[in-house]
């Protein structure tokens, strides 16, 4: 069978997991410098990000999304950095809800940006806002953003996006870091309850190499659960779609819903259906990956050189029938950290 016919057939991985979900880094740059993420001892002045043409531009993004699409992808994630850092952000989102397929276009930011964009990526036809807020306390906010944050912004921002009625609604990813921030999540819960907004409590991940992770920074989320139990009791909810990256609960007296993110103590790599697109054009096939495919390159040759649709299509095929990646799972077997090489830094391929 030749890469034409092949590529027709939404391909399945090495274990079975089909291609839905597709995430996008539109820039590698950000506004906060959060120390689990981008800590400024390596992101500071003098590092050297990518430049607007090492980036892919929206056309690029957008072929490369309508291939996606192709092979069975329904959702896409717009990450970075900060994704509202990239001129023009609309426009794209714009052309991305117009792609056959695509059901629904989301949208991770840190807020700050929020108050001027929000309309905009609304008309545009974003339907899901996820903001990330790890602390109300300005002390420790403070420190989670690097010193960048700035708190009543990201809250005005939070604002907006309420206001501005997305179809598919709001969440607050928090990360939970043992003894910096732990101690606040009941204050960041209170705020939200009864408000629609769904709180998403995220244990510390060892995503990137620079950011020092150590396991007894992570809160398990049984832990944090119960002492959330103790002062709203929760009741579980079952999962929207296979492969929900987050478990659900409910406050029992009615107040909403909120979530865990338990990537290191009840990994989820079984149904794992996520591509991600980094900012200059490599396809990883897990947040922990040490190497991506250069589709730049791809997209960038002519038709005659390999650079026609059929071509980009075949390569997202192949590289996701090759794909084994379940480093979760493994990082639980190893019982520790793994000692991979280098791992793509987050703020590439936006978490
Ligand atoms: P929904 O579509 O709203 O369910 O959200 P999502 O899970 O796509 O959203 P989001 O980007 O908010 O992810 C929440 C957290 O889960 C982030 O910290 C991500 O880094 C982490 N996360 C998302 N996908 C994966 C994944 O495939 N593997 C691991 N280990 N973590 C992930
Ligand atoms: N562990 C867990 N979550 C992380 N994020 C960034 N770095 C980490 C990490 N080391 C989160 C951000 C954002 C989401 C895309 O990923 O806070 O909400
Ligand atoms: Fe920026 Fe988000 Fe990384 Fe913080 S976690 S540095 S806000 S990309
Ligand atoms: Fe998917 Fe990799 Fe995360 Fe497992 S560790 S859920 S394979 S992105």
């Amino acid at each position: 069978m030749d890469h034409a016919q092949n590529s027709a057939v939404p391909p399945v991985d090495q274990l079975g997991r089909p291609l839905r979900d597709l995430r996008i880094s539109v820039m590698d740059r950000c506004n906060f410098r959060c120390p689990y993420c981008m800590p400024e001892a390596t992101y500071h002045e003098g590092f050297r990000f990518l430049g607007p043409k090492e980036r892919l531009d929206f056309d690029e993004i957008e072929r490369v999304a309508r291939m996606a699409a192709a092979l069975g992808v329904t959702k896409i994630r717009l990450t970075g950095g900060e994704p509202l850092l990239r001129p023009g952000l609309p426009d794209l989102v714009r052309r991305l809800s117009a792609l056959p397929g695509i059901e629904d276009v989301a949208l991770t930011t840190n807020g700050v940006l929020l108050p001027r964009f929000a309309p905009a990526l609304r008309q545009a036809g974003l339907r899901r806002v996820t903001v990330s807020l790890d602390s109300l306390d300005p002390v420790v906010f403070a420190h989670m953003s690097g010193g960048r944050g700035d708190l009543p912004a990201v809250l005005k921002g939070i604002d907006a996006v309420c206001a501005a009625g997305f179809e598919g609604g709001v969440k607050i990813n928090t990360v939970v870091q043992r003894g910096v921030n732990d101690a606040g999540v009941p204050d960041i819960l209170a705020r939200f309850r009864n408000t629609g907004v769904t709180v998403r409590l995220i244990e510390y991940m060892d995503v990137g190499n620079r950011n020092g992770w150590a396991r007894g920074d992570v809160v398990p989320s049984s832990e944090l659960r119960a002492r959330i139990a103790a002062l709203w009791p929760l009741e579980a909810l079952p999962p929207r779609y296979r492969g929900e990256v987050a478990r659900r609960y409910r406050y029992v007296d009615g107040a909403g819903e909120i979530g865990f993110v338990s990537s290191v103590s009840a990994p989820f790599c079984g149904a794992c259906s996520r591509a991600r697109l980094s900012s200059d054009g490599k396809l990883y096939t897990c947040l922990f990956a040490t190497t991506g495919t250069d589709l730049r390159t791809l997209l960038r040759a002519n038709a005659g050189d390999g650079g026609s649709d059929e071509r980009l299509r075949a390569t997202l095929s192949q590289v996701w029938r090759h794909r084994a990646n379940r480093y979760s799972e493994e990082r639980t077997l190893s019982a520790g950290r793994k000692s991979d090489p280098e791992k793509i830094e987050m703020h590439y391929i936006g978490g």
